[in-house]
């Protein structure tokens, strides 16, 4: 047995946004919450923003986690990490100076996370990868909760597993999108530190007992070296 210790990341992106802090509260044993910040613009659909991150940060005690789904995330993203989110995520597609970008959202603070679309190779991006903290791997296409796991991004997850297990990278492996009871388990295997789970937390009767379930799934099944 290891001591891997999956991270379960709720989105209230399938929360009611009308009871935002009485839903988060309701996913109190989770380790990170997740929060997807849409612009219109980078993705077809358009959520919340810094005003609703800043009202949030104050009635919770679980690390900020703010997936930036913005163009422009050069300009934009410094203001989630300055107002106190815990992770800052922005994509390698939309970012014009990601290693700028990362050093200032951790000059702020924050941890520096950059996500990769389904689509996006991850070979590229190693080299900038070297300048954050977290690789979020987008496991169906930014936009909307609710669809479909993409098993052949887990390709890419088992590339960044083994250049973070052989010291080539230092960042936390994340995935998100579509990931639920009957998906965790190979996503575990692949090598994912942290799992978002929108549809498969907030549609559960008991959000914090879906945590808890993802979480023993994702643990038990995780093989990992060293
Ligand atoms: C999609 C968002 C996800 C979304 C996941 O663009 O980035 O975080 O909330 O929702 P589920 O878990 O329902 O696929
Ligand atoms: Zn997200």
């Amino acid at each position: 047995m290891s001591d891997f210790r999956p991270l379960i990341a709720p989105s209230i992106l399938s929360a009611d946004f009308a009871r935002l802090a009485d839903e988060v509260a309701a996913v109190a044993g989770a380790d990170w919450l997740h929060v997807d910040v849409m612009d219109g613009h980078f993705v077809p659909n358009l959520t919340i923003g810094l005003p609703v991150v800043q009202a949030i940060l104050p009635v919770t005690d679980i690390p900020v986690d703010c997936h930036l789904m913005i163009e422009d995330p050069d300009r934009w993203a410094i203001g989630y990490a300055e107002a106190g989110a815990y992770n800052v995520t922005v994509h390698v597609e939309a970012a014009r100076d990601p290693v700028k970008l990362a050093a200032n959202l951790r000059a702020a603070g924050a941890r520096a996370g950059l996500s990769i679309k389904p689509g996006t190779p991850l070979e590229p991006h190693i080299e900038t990868l070297r300048h954050y903290d977290t690789l979020l791997v987008m496991s169906v296409e930014p936009g909307f909760g609710g669809q479909s796991f993409i098993a052949d991004v887990l390709d890419k997850v088992r590339a960044a597993r083994r250049l973070v297990d052989t010291g080539h990278l230092r960042v936390l492996v994340e995935i998100d999108g579509g990931i639920n009871a009957d998906t965790i388990e190979q996503a575990a295997e692949a090598g994912v530190d942290c799992f978002v789970a929108g549809s498969a937390v907030y549609g559960a009767d008991e959000p914090a007992h879906a945590v808890e379930a993802l979480r023993e799934l994702a643990g038990t099944s995780a093989h990992r070296a060293g």
